[in-house]
């Protein structure tokens, strides 16, 4: 008899990806994957540590888990990823309902984790950084991912160390995984019926491998990647701006799969605050290098981080910012007011106003907001190519995007339509959306 585990996840892609794997790892121990939260044996809360109060958070949750559970068997109660590295054993002290921290270079050991703790009942800690064990157990467990669109994860960590980030104390240095496993795991998925693999790296493009006669960096990955004939779409994320190498620009020139649209997160257009962030590229850098993809690849479209009222930050490099944001013409980007994380460089520097990090926050986005609506409407009486990924919540549309990442709803679709990409021709547009009705003729892209 199979026993239930619930798993919650915060935070980025890369978290998804792992909850996916650890979903997998845990069917060694007998435990199979719930949605019902009300009827479980295990839960798994898959924590991020990049905002604020992520930690409170995290304890919220499992009060209001322990609520639901207080006159029944307790559930046993696994806290995962960026939280319970940077907290550690502090977790298990203030919170007895926690069961194990697990830091996210030590999730393979789940399933012992699991038939351990049925028999032993004391709290444990998994923090290690041991990521090459970590890849060699997931190599061993099939990837049962079968979305249209999944992740692969490729590297891991960070040696950047911007001043404001926990990342590189979350998840250790960097480290890329072997071409011939992530080749393999490519064509497990792919046989699953995925369409379309991002690539997934907290500096994918610092990815680089040299190991056993192999030599591999992204860009060749990329081209080995575009062999697997059923794959239709290749993605990667995040990217680094100093880590786009020449390779990797002219690398758009010959392929036919990677998309022409890159997440590259440049922060700040103020050369002082970059330095101040201890970003290692200037915006000047950052800039050539866009004026760059696009000269090989014309119809390429960028998105980016921002971060608002970094200490330090006056009117004129949030105006830098601004300008930048004109010049580039991103097409939909994230923007973050600055917040202190305890332990990083940064975390000791007197803030920006909050007032004014309100004000400057809402400027940029409204300008980002218009550049968005901009574009998309730009979309209206074109036809796209769009990979149709699943039904609408409707139930009578289909949901898909086209190649820069822009969600689309399509109607005159059926189910013989999934996994394909078909040319659709756009009505109308909102924000975050384009709304349009299938053509008939279906584009299949050439293997
Ligand atoms: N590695 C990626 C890069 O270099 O851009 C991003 C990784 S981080 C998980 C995602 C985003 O969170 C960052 O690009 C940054 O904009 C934001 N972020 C990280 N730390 C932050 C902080 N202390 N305050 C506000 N935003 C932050
Ligand atoms: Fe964080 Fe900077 Fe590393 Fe990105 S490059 S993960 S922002 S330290
Ligand atoms: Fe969050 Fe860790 Fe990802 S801090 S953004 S879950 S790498």
């Amino acid at each position: 008899m199979y026993k239930k585990i619930f798993i919650k996840t915060f935070g980025c892609q890369m978290n998804e990806y792992d909850s996916n794997r650890i979903a997998g790892l845990a069917k060694e121990a007998g435990y199979l994957k719930t949605d019902n939260f009300n009827d479980i044996d295990c839960y798994i809360l898959n924590t991020c540590h990049i905002r604020e109060k992520a930690t409170e958070k995290v304890y919220h949750d499992i009060g209001r888990l322990k609520k639901n559970y207080k006159n029944r068997k307790k559930p046993i109660v696994l806290v995962a990823g960026c939280v319970a590295q940077a907290e550690n054993s502090e977790m298990l002290e203030r919170e007895p309902y926690i069961d194990a921290v697990i830091g996210p270079q030590s999730y393979q050991g789940l399933p012992k984790i699991l038939l351990e703790f049925e028999k032993r009942k004391e709290k444990l800690n998994f923090t290690n950084f041991d990521v090459i064990e970590k890849f060699d157990k997931l190599n061993a467990v099939l990837n049962s991912d079968s979305k249209i669109s999944s992740f692969i994860t490729i590297q891991e960590g960070c040696d950047k160390f911007c001043n404001f980030c926990v990342v590189p104390y979350t998840r250790g240095p960097e480290f890329s995984r072997s071409p011939t496993e992530i080749i393999n795991e490519a064509k497990q998925i792919v046989f699953n019926g995925v369409k379309e693999i991002t690539l997934l790296g907290q500096n994918v493009n610092a990815y680089s491998y040299n190991d056993k006669g192999l030599k591999y960096n992204l860009s060749n990955l990329i081209m080995e990647l575009e062999s697997l004939q059923k794959l239709k779409r290749i993605r990667y994320t995040t990217s680094h701006p100093k880590d786009m190498t020449t390779d990797l620009i002219n690398c758009y020139k010959k392929t036919t799969k990677l998309v022409p649209f890159i997440h590259l997160p440049v922060q700040s257009g103020s050369n002082k605050i970059l330095k101040n962030m201890n970003r290692k590229h200037t915006r000047e850098e950052y800039i050539s290098t866009i004026k760059n993809l696009i000269k090989v690849r014309p119809d390429i479209k960028f998105s980016s981080d921002f971060i608002v009222g970094y200490p330090g930050e006056i009117e004129k490099d949030f105006n830098d910012t601004i300008n930048l944001v004109k010049e580039v013409n991103f097409i939909n980007s994230y923007s973050f007011i600055y917040n202190s994380r305890p332990g990083t460089p940064s975390s000791n520097l007197e803030g920006v106003e909050k007032k004014i990090q309100k004000e400057r926050l809402l400027i940029l986005q409204n300008l980002l907001e218009d550049i968005q609506i901009k574009e998309n409407k730009n979309q209206v009486g074109k036809t796209k190519e769009v990979l149709i990924e699943n039904k609408a919540k409707n139930k009578k549309n289909y949901f898909g995007r086209i190649e820069n990442s822009t969600p689309v709803i399509i109607s005159k679709a059926d189910d013989q339509d999934l996994g394909k990409i078909i040319n659709v021709k756009i009505n109308s547009y909102n924000r975050n959306t384009l709304f349009g009705s299938k053509e008939n003729i279906e584009k299949e892209v050439a293997a």
